[in-house]
């Protein structure tokens, strides 16, 4: 009796199987669009969960937004790497491990954004305060510190943003930023200026002694080693703070233009002259 039972439930379930087949090839072509409809979704859900359950390390991104207080676990010690900011651009400098390793000389700098101290050479004291405030440093000082960061461009890894004067939270740059980059392009503008005066105006050969106090004088050759084939006369040659002058060799066509002021006590076509500070 449990025999036939049997029998009969292995026949419908061959039935069944028969069934399927038939059905599956007739629409093979349904199915299969369902399987990779079903896969695709699978593959996406699975994506999404990956990026939010996953945590992003700091050290394995290149990009990452640092705080201060994340930067200075960066110090060197205990293995950890050693990270600085320049202008709040953070750089692994681990491989100048012995400049910036713990107790070498520019360890100052490591885990902080010490920018001022790349121009001042301040290396004892740090004032989170004022250590990356550059607004008011000079022209030539920006300057400087944009070259700088171009070396730790080149010779290092760049890693990151620091939060704080010159990003925000998210990264963005600040208005403080805007305004040290316009500052910094001020000063190339003004720097170029003063390098083409200084090229079509060769400075003077200058020396000092206690009997003549100092002495500038032209000759075809400047104070740098170039040499040209005209003179010229010695002139005072005012920066743009109209405060410090350098001595400059004019050819005598140019001897009028009021950006030139002479020497007190030296005769108007004299190719030297004498003074004291
Ligand atoms: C404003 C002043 C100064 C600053 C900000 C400064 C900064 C630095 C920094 C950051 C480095 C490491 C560069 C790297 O990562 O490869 C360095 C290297 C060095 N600095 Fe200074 N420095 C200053 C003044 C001086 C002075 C006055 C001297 C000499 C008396 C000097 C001698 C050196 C030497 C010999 C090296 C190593 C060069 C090398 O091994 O490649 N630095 N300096």
């Amino acid at each position: 009796m449990f025999g036939f039972v049997k029998g009969l439930s292995k026949y419908r379930l061959a039935f069944l199987l028969i069934l399927i087949a038939i059905l599956a090839k007739l629409y093979q072509k349904d199915i299969v669009q369902l399987l990779q409809i079903a896969a695709a979704r699978y593959l996406n859900t699975a994506a999404n969960e990956h990026t939010e359950t996953v945590p992003v390390k700091f050290t394995d991104t290149r990009d990452s937004i640092f705080t201060s207080d994340q930067l200075s676990t960066y110090n060197g010690e205990n293995g950890a790497p050693i990270y600085l900011a320049l202008l709040g651009a953070v750089f692994d400098v681990s491989r100048g491990i012995k400049h910036y390793g713990p107790g070498c000389s520019y360890n100052f700098f490591v885990g902080r954004d010490a920018s001022v101290s790349f121009v001042s050479g301040e290396f004892e004291h740090y004032d989170p305060a004022t250590a990356d405030d550059v607004l008011s440093l000079k022209a030539n000082d920006l300057i400087e510190l944009a070259k700088w960061q171009q070396f730790y461009e080149k010779e290092y890894t760049y890693k990151g943003k620091l939060i704080g004067r010159f990003f925000d939270e998210t990264g963005k740059s600040t208005a403080y930023h805007q305004k040290y980059l316009v500052l910094l392009d001020e000063a190339k503008i003004a720097k170029a200026q003063v390098d083409e005066l200084r090229d079509r105006y060769p400075g003077c050969n200058i020396e000092w002694s206690e009997a003549k106090g100092t002495r500038v004088w032209c000759t075809t050759t400047s104070g740098d080693g170039k040499v040209r084939e005209w003179s010229g006369y010695p002139r005072k040659l005012y920066n743009r703070d109209n405060k410090n002058f350098h001595c400059a060799c004019v050819p005598e066509e140019e001897l009028s233009d009021p950006m030139f002021k002479p020497y007190d006590k030296c005769a108007d076509r004299a190719t030297e002259c004498f003074y004291r500070v």
